[in-house]
């Protein structure tokens, strides 16, 4: 193995036995492992600690700093693994055989290929448009281009696109019994069987899963080239997915350590519990909307700041900061007007989040190639990290998040800021799919409750009556 990626491999590797370290002993697990239904949680707002599903996806645990996808630690997939084994694995459930992987590979290379979609697209203005929105746009796009290649592959046969994933509704009692103020029964049938499988559906839907993993990456490629007024780019068949991502958009073929640390990337953003992107994903696809209009979902909730767009927030406030000296400074005030750090904190984890602990030491790995502004935003972030641990880490639980040094890294790999919250869609894609599916598989709408504390039985005051009023 060449020496550089060895030594990526070598980090990760020392981030992990750190994060063992600092764990303290076993993983404490909650909620793992079937539960007798209803089960008792205590619900606080924005859903925090309701439970949304069951799923055999992945596992976050917030008091260990611990993420898995499918079992496995998130540490071992990034030191040996590709983006194209982990989106198999989170979508069917296994790490693939040489065979499988090459065929999926070769699927997901395919669907790179998108130039109707792409030409569509340069129709849309969108170098007007938040490159999320643009991306948005490309899901739409996208499905009636997915609807016309399955209509020509059946030869004009019959084809309701709306319903590919074949589910339907849950024919359950809706409302749940009110259990004290604060807790919720949640009355899901653990048992209930799964719908029975339609082969040719569920190929369907897994090609749907391939083509929106690979068109998202193509299309926010060459949106990021359109802005520039710069000509979309071919894949090239014979590069890695992370590979591609980065020549569609920078127009260079990476080296191998930028390939490498590309893929790393868009391992750690795969898959993260029921935050709040995946969430809005499977709401829509609970309705039986279509699995792309459900990732549409998922990009718009992504594309907010105190979610997937905090990683270009994090890079604007660290350029805002003049030198590494005035980080002390510049963090007493941002205290002092209660303003949030970006790149902090997290609902889940209470402390730190083991994606930052991998990306720190490849932020710095790369800094080193990338030249001395990279050094000097490296230099004034670790500043900003031992301020904000310091003061917020004990007493409130406050740590660096994922988004803290994916900008640095995406940076120094050539990714316009603009482009930064585009390219967590793009990784997040497999993780949105799988979990979509999943959910399919025993749906039921969502249907929360919501605390009403208006006025009731208020009288009714004609209009003429109102105009005395004003
Ligand atoms: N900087 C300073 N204080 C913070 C921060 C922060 N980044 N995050 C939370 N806090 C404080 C809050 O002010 C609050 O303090 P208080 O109890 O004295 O009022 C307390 O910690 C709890 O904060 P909440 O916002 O209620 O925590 P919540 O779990 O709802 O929010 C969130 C989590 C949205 C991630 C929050 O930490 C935040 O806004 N962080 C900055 C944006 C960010 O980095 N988002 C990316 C998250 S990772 C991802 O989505 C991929």
């Amino acid at each position: 193995m060449d020496k550089e990626l060895k030594q990526i491999q070598d980090l990760i590797i020392g981030a992990s036995i750190q994060a063992q370290k600092d764990r303290h002993g076993a993983i404490s697990p909650a909620f793992v492992g079937r539960v007798d239904w209803p089960a008792e949680c205590t619900v606080g707002p924005g859903l925090e600690g309701a439970i949304a599903c069951e799923t055999e996806i992945g596992y976050v645990n917030g008091t260990q700093g611990a993420l898995y996808y499918r079992g496995y630690r998130i540490y071992d997939l990034c030191a040996y693994a590709n983006y194209e084994q982990v989106a198999y694995l989170l979508l069917k459930g296994k790490l693939p055989t040489p065979k499988q992987l090459t065929n999926f590979s070769r699927k997901l290379t395919e669907n790179l290929f998108m130039p109707k979609v792409i030409r569509s697209l340069i129709g849309f203005d969108v170098e007007k448009m938040s490159p999320m929105a643009s991306l948005n746009l490309a899901t739409t796009v996208m499905k009636q281009y997915f609807d016309d290649s399955i209509m020509d592959q059946k030869k004009a046969q019959k084809n309701n696109s709306d319903d590919f994933i074949g589910t339907d509704e849950d024919s359950m009692g809706m409302e749940t019994l009110p259990f004290g103020e604060q807790k919720a029964v949640y009355e899901f049938d653990a048992k209930k069987k799964k719908r029975k499988v339609d082969e040719d559906k569920e190929k369907e839907t897994f090609s749907a899963c391939c083509h929106l993993i690979s068109g998202l990456a193509t299309c926010a490629a060459a949106i990021s080239r359109i802005r520039q007024g710069l000509m979309p780019l071919d894949p090239d068949k014979n590069l890695s997915f992370a590979a591609n991502y980065l020549y569609m958009m920078t127009g260079k073929r990476p080296t191998a350590v930028e390939e490498k640390i590309m893929d790393v990337s868009l391992i750690l953003h795969a898959d993260h519990g029921m935050n709040a992107s995946t969430f809005a994903s499977i709401v829509v696809a609970s309705t039986l909307s279509d699995l792309y209009a459900s990732i549409g979902a998922g990009i718009s909730a992504l594309k907010g700041p105190l979610h997937g767009g905090a990683n270009e927030q994090v890079l604007n406030m660290l350029d805002g900061i003049e030198s590494p000296e005035a980080v002390a400074e510049w963090y007493k005030n941002a205290t002092r007007k209660k303003e949030k750090i970006m790149g902090f904190g997290h609902r889940v984890y209470k402390t730190y989040d083991p994606r930052a602990k991998i990306l720190g030491p490849l932020a710095h790995f790369m800094t080193d190639y990338a030249g001395p502004d990279a050094k000097k935003t490296l230099q004034i972030a670790k500043n900003l990290e031992n301020e904000v641990v310091s003061t917020l880490g004990k007493s409130k639980g406050i740590y660096p998040n994922v988004d803290f040094y994916s900008g640095i890294v995406y940076k120094a790999l050539g990714i316009p800021s603009e482009m930064f919250t585009p390219t967590f869609a793009v990784a997040r894609c497999s993780g949105w799919t799988a979990r979509v599916v999943e959910y399919l598989a025993t749906n039921r709408i969502f249907r929360p409750r919501a605390i009403y504390t208006g006025d009731l039985d208020r009288e009714y005051i004609p209009i003429e009556e109102r105009r005395k009023q004003q």
